[in-house]
C-alpha cells in the first residue's frame, strides 16, 4: 500500500512513521509528503529521506475545493491508497473525502471526544483534567469528529506545564500512530480492535 501524509509543521508523526517504516514495524510505501506552509519542518524532513512533496499555499487558490482537486491529482498519479493526516491544521473538504473517506485517518493531541479542535493540550491544562491522551480516528467532514480507532492516555501530574504534558503525548503518538496504520492496512479486522 501507499501512503500520503499530510502535515503543516515539524513533522514529528511524519518522522515516526518514516522510520517505523525503515525499522520494518509499518510495511507501507510513504509515497508523498502534502504540505500547505513552505516553512514546514515536514519538507526538510521528506527532502532528507528522498520523499516527494507537493507543498501548496491556499491563498494562491480560489477555494479549498481548488487547491483539493490539485492535491487528488497528486495523490491520483503517485496512486495513494491511504492518507494520514499528521498535523494538518486544515479541514478535509468533500473534494478529497469523496475519494477517500474511510481511507483518511489524523492523530489528536487528547482522549476524543474531550478537547477537540486547537490547542488540545492548553485545553486540558485549562480544564485541569487529571487524564488526557492521544486519539487517531477516521476523517470525516467535521472538526475531529469521525470515527474512533485507537486511544491512549497519560496522566497529567501536579506542575504539569504545556511543554512537558505536549512531549508526553507526543511520546506515545509516534509509537501509537505507525502501530495504528499498520494495522488498518496490514491487519486483520480483529487487530485494529
Ligand atoms: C501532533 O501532536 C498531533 O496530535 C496534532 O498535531 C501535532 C503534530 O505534531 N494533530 P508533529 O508535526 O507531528 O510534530
Amino acid at each position: 500500500k501507499r501512503i500520503a501524509v499530510f502535515a503543516s509543521g515539524n513533522g514529528s508523526n511524519f518522522q515516526a512513521i518514516l522510520d517505523a517504516n525503515k525499522s520494518g514495524a509499518l510495511n507501507a510505501k510513504v509515497a508523498l509528503l502534502v504540505c500547505d506552509r513552505s516553512d514546514a519542518f515536514a519538507i526538510e524532513r521528506a527532502e532528507k529521506e528522498g520523499v516527494p512533496a507537493f507543498v501548496f499555499n491556499p491563498k494562491n487558490f480560489f477555494d479549498k475545493a481548488a487547491y483539493e482537486s490539485d492535491i487528488l491529482e497528486y495523490l491520483e498519479t503517485m496512486k495513494i491508497d491511504f492518507i494520514a493526516l499528521a498535523g494538518y491544521m486544515r479541514l478535509v473538504g468533500s473534494t478529497l473525502l469523496e475519494k477517500y473517506e474511510g481511507r483518511i485517518v489524523n492523530i489528536h493531541p487528547s482522549l476524543l471526544p474531550e478537547f477537540p479542535g486547537k490547542d488540545a493540550i492548553g485545553q486540558a491544562l485549562t480544564a485541569a483534567a487529571d487524564k488526557t491522551g492521544a486519539t487517531v480516528h477516521f476523517v470525516d467532514s467535521g472538526m475531529d469528529t469521525g470515527q474512533i480507532i485507537a486511544q491512549e492516555s497519560v496522566t497529567i501530574e501536579p506542575g504539569e506545564t504545556r511543554e512537558t504534558l505536549q512531549k508526553k503525548i507526543q511520546q506515545i503518538e509516534h509509537t501509537l500512530y505507525p502501530a495504528v496504520i499498520e494495522k488498518l492496512l496490514n491487519g486483520t479486522k480483529e487487530t485494529i480492535q
